[in-house]
């Protein structure tokens, strides 16, 4: 049992530096002049163009060069979204949060990855594009709170990286984060979407300080997803995560799930241990396999692989208002998932 689970921390820690272990040990280049440069995915990314290559160079950098913090802030992006009470609300109602944590991380996790691991453009990406368009299309969602979700994705892992990355961002990469997720963005119909990164940024602080609220619906989801959390951190005790947990998050988020605030010296050691970790980072040899949702130990649901198809919540609903909307938008024969 206990060797058991220390295989298991382990296995937790060594996947989030893998990239950096193999090289470590020995590992040997594949011979290519780009594998052979001592940052070859910062090199990459400086030769190519963010306005075409916008794909690729978000892939570097969110799988090659910062891929810890990436999911990291991905995750407490996705987070606070729950703090706008329309969608705090819907995201209680449907229950998957509450009932299924992990399957929700997953395969929310998992259909982003497929997009950026494919492209948006490859069959794959496409089939998880149109996946998450099923599974919202039973619901009546605003094309704001869509353009909010949006928006977290630039925003929140570039203010992430500006604290916590181990080097400075590029304004390469800022410009391919920003294209990235507009053309994710249009796959998903959402309109209105801010010509620049600026107006993206100032777009959703805006909406964050006119929606964010305390609502019970918050409450409760943001609530079953910290317990999530907590649940990965099993080898520690359950209300230091929580304080963990609480440090990370901003005033405006604590007050909407009706956390209390983590003490300041924890937030200070917390953030302390952030910056080491990048200081540390810094100096180990340059990551050169890319790391993806697919493989991360955060990722837990589907050990023997998945379809895309049976990614998502698998229509069955508990009786109240979303059974109801459900039923509505089958009525006007809107397409229903796989
Ligand atoms: C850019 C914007 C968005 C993206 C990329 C996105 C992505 C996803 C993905 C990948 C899933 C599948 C995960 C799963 O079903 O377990 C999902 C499900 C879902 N999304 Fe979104 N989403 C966005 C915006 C929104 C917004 C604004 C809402 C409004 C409340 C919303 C509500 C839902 C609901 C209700 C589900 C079904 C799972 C559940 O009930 O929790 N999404 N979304």
């Amino acid at each position: 049992m206990r060797t058991a689970a220390t295989c298991r921390l382990g296995r937790q820690l060594l996947s989030d530096v893998d990239g950096q272990i193999v090289r470590l040990a020995g590992h040997r280049d594949s011979g290519d002049p780009v594998d052979m440069m001592p940052h070859p995915g910062l090199r990459r990314i400086s030769e190519l163009d963010p306005s075409r290559d916008y794909e690729e160079i978000y892939r570097l950098h969110a799988t090659i060069e910062f891929p810890w913090d990436i999911a990291r802030a991905l995750e407490m992006a996705l987070y606070r979204t729950y703090c706008v009470p329309s969608i705090g609300s819907l995201l209680h109602e449907t229950q998957e949060f509450e009932q299924r944590a992990q399957k929700r991380y997953d395969d929310t996790s998992l259909l982003l990855g497929e997009a950026l691991k494919f492209g948006l453009n490859s069959e794959r990406g496409r089939a998880a594009v149109r996946r998450i368009n099923q599974i919202h299309s039973r619901f009546s969602i605003s094309n704001e709170d869509m353009l909010y979700v949006l928006s977290v994705f630039v925003v929140v892992p570039l203010r992430w990286l500006d604290r916590f990355g181990w080097r400075a961002v590029t304004e390469t990469e800022r410009r391919a984060t920003y294209t990235y997720y507009r053309e994710f963005g249009l796959r998903l119909g959402i309109r209105d979407i801010p010509e620049t990164r600026e107006e993206l940024f100032a777009f959703c602080d805006a909406y964050e300080s006119e929606h964010f609220a305390h609502t019970p619906a918050n409450a409760r989801v943001g609530t079953a997803t910290r317990e999530l959390f907590v649940g990965w951190f099993w080898f520690a005790p359950a209300p230091l995560v929580r304080m963990g947990v609480h440090a990370l998050l901003d005033p405006p988020v604590l007050a909407a799930f009706g956390f209390p605030p983590a003490p300041h010296p924890v937030v200070r050691a917390l953030e302390t241990a952030l910056r080491t970790r990048a200081r540390l980072v810094s100096l180990l040899p340059a990551r050169r396999r890319p790391s993806y949702a697919q493989d991360s130990w955060t990722v837990r649901s589907y050990p023997r692989g998945y379809e895309i198809g049976e990614l998502g919540p698998d229509g069955s609903r508990r009786p109240g208002a979303s059974e109801r909307r459900v039923r509505r938008a089958r009525g006007k024969g809107t397409p229903m998932g796989q």
